[in-house]
Formats: structure tokens, C-alpha cells, sequence
């Protein structure tokens, strides 16, 4: 692709948008159907360079997927006890889901693992996977005192349970300490300090694993075997939607059907952060794909206000706060961003991304430790802007320069990461 990608103007979006699937669902299905021991069929997988590392990383531990001409991919797992240990070093890449949730998984594995990532990844903290991981028995080892990839994993002696408290709402944490404590031997309770998105969880019902949760902890005992599904469905990834939710909106003349949306309640807060902004959203249709609820999603044009985003909703927001921050540059009043520290860690610091790029087109933005001030509406340039190598980045700079002067991104082709049509979906929804 490009160096360089330039969006001009646009005097509308129209049209129907088939969500790509859900990135988080995508990476866990994979996963959990490489233990198995029946075979497991995924459609609206998320064929993007995030998932494709889990399915590298899953293959050289020796689990066998395919891919027919649809994009449906047929999963043969080696059973609860049937990894084998890889040939070379695996490759999370860019993906922090592949690298933290597969640390737990490997860590109670018998058998000798290396992971390493991209030069971004290597940046990334992993102490806070590590941490609790060693306190279950598991020998994970990594550069900087075991703080950063790469990391080096030795067999552990024995598993156990544990209770742990969160230190940050973190879904991979969460779901590392969840993949380890199936090979435990006595049970787990994690306590969240906020809800986290619950797609371990629910992937873990949907192969007979019982899961309890009691208010803000969740409950697992060790299991033996899995039983897979035929069939797994992904919904569509309300993370990538959130950016047509936000284009409509702020773009006069638009009017989009985004449809097979994931509308999990962890991770809706773009939904009602929008709406209280004064967005014009439906929710139509609403219906399960297996164990996650699933929605069509009609979006027109509004003037949006300015609101108070607190710490509260963060994790059901995380992704979103980048194309959220262009929403709050056309609304009337401020928007204030508060908790939002976690973003700092993200794929770049999101916080100071943000600030700064939008600031290329003339935004005015005041970063805070842990958050975004901003006051609209605002008038904003034609300019030249850098993705910092973030997909999320990348497709909310598009958003904001087709809604205003235009923009050249920089780095663009890395919207790959988690939906390599984006570019060409936008141009086909150009109303001129
Ligand atoms: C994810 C969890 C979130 C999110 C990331 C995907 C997951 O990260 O930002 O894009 O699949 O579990 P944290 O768990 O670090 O908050």
C-alpha cells in the first residue's frame, strides 16, 4: 500500500456496512478451538494482521487451520493436553490480546515457549500478566526485569488457583489468569475494579466451561476437557463500527445500516456515550450469535453536544476514545475525558497521538494525565498527519478529515491490524 493516503471531503456517507468481525471474539475462538478435540468451524472471522498472529502462533503449537475461498476457517484442535512445543520463537506481532492471553495459556503448558512482538509490542507492559501468572505457580521470565517482551516460558511445577484483585480493568489480564486457571489445581476468583469486556467468559460457556460471577468477581474451576461447538459465529466488532457511528453523526447528509454489530453490554459505551451526545442511533433487530448478542445499527447525521466521559465507562469505551476525541471536536460545549490513563499503553499513547495529530489540522486539545479536554465546535484544516503506526489512529484521522478539509495520513496501511478494507469501505459510502 501507499506511504502516504489522502481523503478528501465529503458531503455525505449512504449506504449498508457489513461489520468485519469482532477482533477480541476472533482471537479467543481460535484459541479455545485449538484445545479441543472436534473440529470447530469459524465464520466472520476477522481476517486482519491481529488475528492472523493468534492463528500463526496457534499452528506452530500445533493446531491445524484452514481457510476455505469464503474466508470460513476449520479449526482441528489437539485437545486440552495436546499443544506441542513450537519449533522457533512465536510471533504475537502487533497484538496485544495474542501475547497476553497466550502467556497464560503457554505458562501451564509442560513445555518450553518463546514469544516475542513488533517493535510496539516489545514497548507494551507485561508485568501485569507476569505478576499474577507467577503467583499461580507459572515460570514466565522477560527483558527489563519482566516487564517487556520478549518473554521466555519454562513448564511450571504445579498450577494453582488464585484470588486475585485487578489492579487495572484489564480483559487480557483477566483472560490470561482465566486461560492458566483451567489447568490449575483448586479454583479462581478474580475481582475487577470495573467491568471489562467479558468475551473469555462467554467463549468459555460456549465450550461447556461453567463460569461464576458474583458482582465484580468472576469464579472458575479447573477443567479436564472442552467441548467445542460445530459452529462458531463471529459478530461483527462494535470497535470498527464505532467509526461510521462517529462519521455519520458529525457528517451533514449521512445516513448508514451498519449491520451484525456485537452490542456485548461491555463493550457499548460508544452507544451511550453517542447518544448522550445527541446522536440519532437505532438499534434494530436485535438477536444472539451464540453466546453474544447481535445488532443492526441505523446512524444519520446530528449536531452532537459536548459531554463528561468518566473512568467508570472507560473499559467499556477503550478503543473507541481516539474516534470519540473527533466526535467532541464537532459537538457543541465540552467534552472532558477523565481515567483514561490505560490509553497511554495502548498500540502508541493514544492520549498524546491524538493531541498531537489532531492538532496538525488545528484542533485545539488539552491532553491531562489521563485524559482529553475538548471544546466545540471546532474549525479544522486540510493537513498532513501521522498514524504513529495505529490502526485506530489511522481510521480516526480518515473520519476527521473527511468531515472537514481533508487529510494526507502518514503510515496509513496500518489499519491491516484490525480492518484492512477500511479505506475502501469509506470511499464506497461517498455520497458525491
Ligand atoms: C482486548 C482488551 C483491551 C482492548 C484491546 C483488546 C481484548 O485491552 O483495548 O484492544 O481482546 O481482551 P486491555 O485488556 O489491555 O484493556
Amino acid at each position: 500500500m501507499e506511504e502516504i493516503i489522502k481523503l478528501s471531503p465529503a458531503d455525505g456517507l449512504a449506504g449498508t456496512v457489513n461489520i468485519p468481525g469482532d477482533k477480541s471474539i476472533s482471537h479467543r475462538s481460535v484459541m479455545l478451538a485449538g484445545l479441543a478435540d472436534t473440529p470447530v468451524k469459524v465464520t466472520n472471522f476477522l481476517h486482519a494482521a491481529d488475528c492472523r498472529s493468534t492463528i500463526g502462533c496457534m499452528r506452530a503449537l500445533g493446531v491445524t487451520v484452514e481457510q476455505d475461498a469464503a474466508g470460513v476457517l476449520d479449526i482441528t484442535g489437539r485437545g486440552f493436553y495436546g499443544l506441542s512445543e513450537p519449533y522457533d520463537v512465536l510471533d504475537a506481532g502487533n497484538s496485544g490480546t495474542t501475547m497476553r492471553l497466550l502467556t497464560g495459556l503457554l505458562g501451564a503448558q509442560p513445555f518450553f515457549s518463546v514469544m516475542t512482538g513488533d517493535a510496539s509490542l516489545r514497548k507494551r507492559p507485561m508485568a501485569r500478566v507476569i505478576t499474577p501468572l507467577a503467583k499461580m505457580g507459572l515460570n514466565i521470565k522477560g527483558r527489563e526485569e519482566s516487564r517487556y517482551a520478549p518473554l521466555a516460558i519454562t513448564p511450571a511445577e504445579q498450577v494453582h488457583g488464585i484470588e486475585y484483585d485487578m489492579p487495572v480493568a484489564s480483559a487480557q489480564v483477566k483472560s490470561a489468569i482465566l486461560l492458566a486457571a483451567l489447568y490449575a489445581n483448586s479454583p479462581t476468583i478474580i475481582t475487577e475494579p470495573l467491568p471489562s469486556r467479558d468475551h473469555t467468559e462467554r467463549m468459555f460457556e460456549t465450550f461447556g466451561i461453567p463460569v461464576k460471577r458474583i458482582g465484580s468477581s468472576i469464579s472458575i474451576e479447573p477443567v479436564k476437557k472442552l467441548t467445542a461447538p460445530e459452529l462458531i459465529n463471529i459478530p461483527g466488532d462494535i470497535s470498527s463500527a464505532a467509526f461510521w457511528l462517529v462519521a455519520a453523526s458529525i457528517i451533514p447528509n449521512s445516513q448508514l445500516t451498519l449491520v451484525n454489530v456485537g452490542i456485548n453490554p461491555t463493550r457499548t459505551g460508544i452507544l451511550d456515550v453517542l447518544k448522550q451526545m445527541g446522536a440519532d442511533i437505532t438499534i434494530t433487530n436485535e438477536r444472539w450469535s451464540g453466546c453474544e448478542p447481535v445488532a443492526d445499527i441505523v446512524v444519520r447525521s446530528a449536531q452532537l453536544k459536548g459531554i463528561a466521559i468518566g473512568a467508570e465507562i472507560i473499559p467499556r469505551l477503550i478503543d473507541e476514545i481516539p474516534v470519540l476525541a473527533v466526535a467532541a471536536l464537532f459537538a457543541e460545549g465540552r467534552t472532558v475525558v477523565q481515567g483514561a490513563e490505560e490509553l497511554r499503553v495502548k498500540e502508541t499513547d493514544r492520549l498524546r497521538a491524538v493531541a498531537l495529530e489532531l492538532g496538525k489540522m488545528g484542533a485545539e486539545i488539552t491532553e491531562t494525565p489521563d485524559g482529553l479536554i475538548i471544546e466545540g465546535p471546532q474549525k479544522l484544516n486540510a493537513a498532513v498527519c501521522h498514524s504513529h503506526d495505529d490502526h485506530r489512529m489511522a481510521m480516526a484521522l480518515a473520519i476527521a478529515g473527511t468531515a472537514s478539509q481533508g487529510v494526507e495520513i502518514e503510515e496509513p496501511d496500518c489499519v491491516k491490524i484490525s480492518y484492512p478494507d477500511f479505506y475502501a469501505v469509506l470511499a464506497g459510502l461517498r455520497r458525491d
